[in-house]
């Protein structure tokens, strides 16, 4: 079992290593969690380079807000050249689940619209299979029972995450013990079922830099 604090430092060290990415004049796409959290709060060192920033919910626009950050509708930002988000789980083929914190579905969609990915991660989530971290699904409220009928018929069993309401005023279903050999082919199958707003698999868009905290040191990996 890991010791809560080196689990801390290890994610603000990604999160600061993750800092050397923006570059002049960039539009930068924000995350969502705690690992974000240290870069939203190291972000000031580079505010000078930063011309817009989209955020991927309310509680990054919040904090974003509070270091005195303006946030911008993606609309109005165009394309990030750089989103900064964690993960879940990840792999080193750069495919990830996402959605711990629920923010996924703004995730995929900033991730779908930036140039670069840079996941930031403590080396807890890296993993060789997708899928022992429960697979979060947004759901239109009225779809989830149907919805958790079409997710048993492959092999997952969804528990409703209670007391919990998204961003975008949906639900979330936790899917266990799917087994995701095929990461791109299961995004697309669920994303497909009527009623999902999207599954926490980021498959389709992976990740293009993995930066990975460690005790006292990082490890890149890039996606070449
Ligand atoms: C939120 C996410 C987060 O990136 C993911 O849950 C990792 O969170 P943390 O940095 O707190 O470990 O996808 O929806």
């Amino acid at each position: 079992m890991k010791n809560i604090m080196t689990d801390t430092n290890e994610k603000r060290l990604a999160a600061i290593k993750s800092l050397e990415y923006i570059e002049d004049d960039f539009v930068l796409g924000v995350g969502t969690g705690s690992t974000v959290n240290f870069l939203i709060s190291e972000l000031h060192l580079v505010r000078h380079k930063i011309r817009s920033i989209a955020s991927s919910s309310e509680a990054s626009t919040r904090l974003l807000s509070d270091e005195g950050f303006l946030v911008e509708d993606l609309s109005s930002t165009g394309s990030p050249d750089l989103y900064i988000d964690g993960a879940d789980e990840i792999t080193k083929n750069f495919h990830m689940i996402k959605g711990g914190g629920g923010a996924l579905t703004r995730e995929k969609i900033i991730a779908h619209a930036s140039k670069k990915f840079v996941c930031i991660v403590d080396n807890s989530k890296i993993v060789d299979v997708l899928g022992n971290f429960p697979l979060p699904i947004e759901v239109i409220p009225m779809a989830k029972s149907m919805v958790s009928r079409e997710i048993a018929k492959l092999g997952g069993q969804s528990e409703l995450r209670h007391d919990f309401q998204t961003d975008n005023g949906n639900l979330i279903l936790d899917v266990h013990n799917l087994k995701i050999i095929d990461p791109p082919s299961l995004e697309k199958e669920i994303n497909n079922i009527p009623g999902v707003v999207t599954n926490g698999i980021f498959a389709l868009r992976p990740a293009n830099v993995i930066i990975i905290g460690n005790a006292e040191t990082t490890d890149v990996i890039t996606n070449t």
